[in-house]
């Protein structure tokens, strides 16, 4: 009898093609994501769950599952929607889709700090109001890029990728990563500092560490009255890591200069959040990792994982064991 394996939203078919023809397989069909109940209900029996991280996977749901549940699939490289020591009580294995959509998300946190620091959304919206009337010498002057100092917060492997790109606008690099070691900082061409430093030195501040405990709200009410008035706060990781009210105010009353946020808290945001009234902050709905060669190598990956969880064999690209 082949494995069974709830699939809990449609990937890419270069994925499922993958799992097809080794599981009997259950896809959630429907474009938003299954509510925690049907989600509960869905996975009763089955070997593997392929998560995204829009599904809260915690011990309840996964002794739903019932006592053969070998592994849960995520679908993407952040799983803090995930109960990983739940799942290491119970034996089951985690794994997620690094690598894969490093370029893609350092290219979308660099696409942001661009557009944020020469108002690119403010231009945009000054041409379809009616504002272009001739050329200007002070109308939508921003920052400069070039020769300016980038603070990455977590130097793991997007943080790396972005420190490259900010290679080639000549920018000076700090970064923030208690884990990194002196030889990691050399390689990547960045300075190690601690975060008060990091805070306020930076022209732009970009957010790449994983949303956890130590995390959650780094960014709050005292770290951003460290930065400078002018500085631009971007985040690719996950909203939390960010207080939002605490940024809403910050944008609102000078304290920082503008933010650039791929990510929110919650998500997905609500068309009436005062943040997005704010013309200083730019707001895109988490398409870090979303272009079509990196979703469907996402894809390939998740289902790999699932193959060989529900076939007992190692995962190719389990979560780090912390
Ligand atoms: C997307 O946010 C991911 O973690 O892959
Ligand atoms: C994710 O790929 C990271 O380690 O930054």
């Amino acid at each position: 009898m082949k494995p069974t394996v709830f699939v809990a939203r449609r990937i890419p078919d270069a994925g499922l093609k993958i799992i097809e023809p080794v599981c009997e397989m259950q896809v959630w069909e429907n474009s938003l994501p299954p509510p925690y109940e049907n989600l509960t209900a869905r996975v009763k029996g089955v070997d593997g769950i392929l998560s995204l991280l829009t599904d809260r996977i915690d011990g309840a749901l996964m002794d739903a599952a019932g006592a053969q549940l070998k592994i849960i699939s995520q679908y993407a490289v952040g799983y803090d929607n995930i109960d990983v020591a739940a799942a290491r009580e119970r034996g089951i294995a985690i794994g997620h889709t690094p690598g894969v959509l490093t370029e893609a998300t350092a290219d979308l946190a660099f696409a942001l700090l661009m557009a944020a620091a020469r108002r690119i959304q403010e231009g945009v919206e000054y041409i379809r109001a009616g504002h272009w009337k001739t050329w200007e010498p002070t109308t939508l002057l921003g920052a400069d890029i070039t020769g300016a100092t980038l603070g990455i917060v977590g130097l793991g492997r997007i943080g790396k990728a972005v420190a490259r790109r900010a290679g080639g606008f000549d920018m000076r690099i700090l970064a923030h990563s208690p884990s990194a070691t002196a030889e990691t900082a050399a390689e990547a061409g960045v300075t190690l500092v601690d975060l008060d430093r990091l805070l306020r030195e930076s022209d732009f501040v970009s957010l790449h560490v994983p949303l956890n405990a130590r995390t959650r709200h780094l960014i709050n009410r005292d770290t951003l009255r460290k930065m400078k008035p002018t500085a631009i706060l971007i985040n690719t990781t996950r909203g939390p890591v960010v207080d939002q009210q605490a940024l809403y105010d910050a944008l609102s009353s000078g304290v920082i200069g503008a933010a650039a946020l791929d990510v929110t808290d919650p998500e997905p945001m609500s068309p009436d959040d005062p943040l997005l009234r704010l013309p200083n902050a730019l707001i895109v709905p988490h398409v870090g990792s979303a272009t079509i060669k990196t979703r469907d190598r996402m894809a390939v990956m998740a289902a790999e994982n699932l193959v060989a969880g529900v076939t007992g064999k190692p995962l190719p690209h389990p979560v780090p064991s912390k």
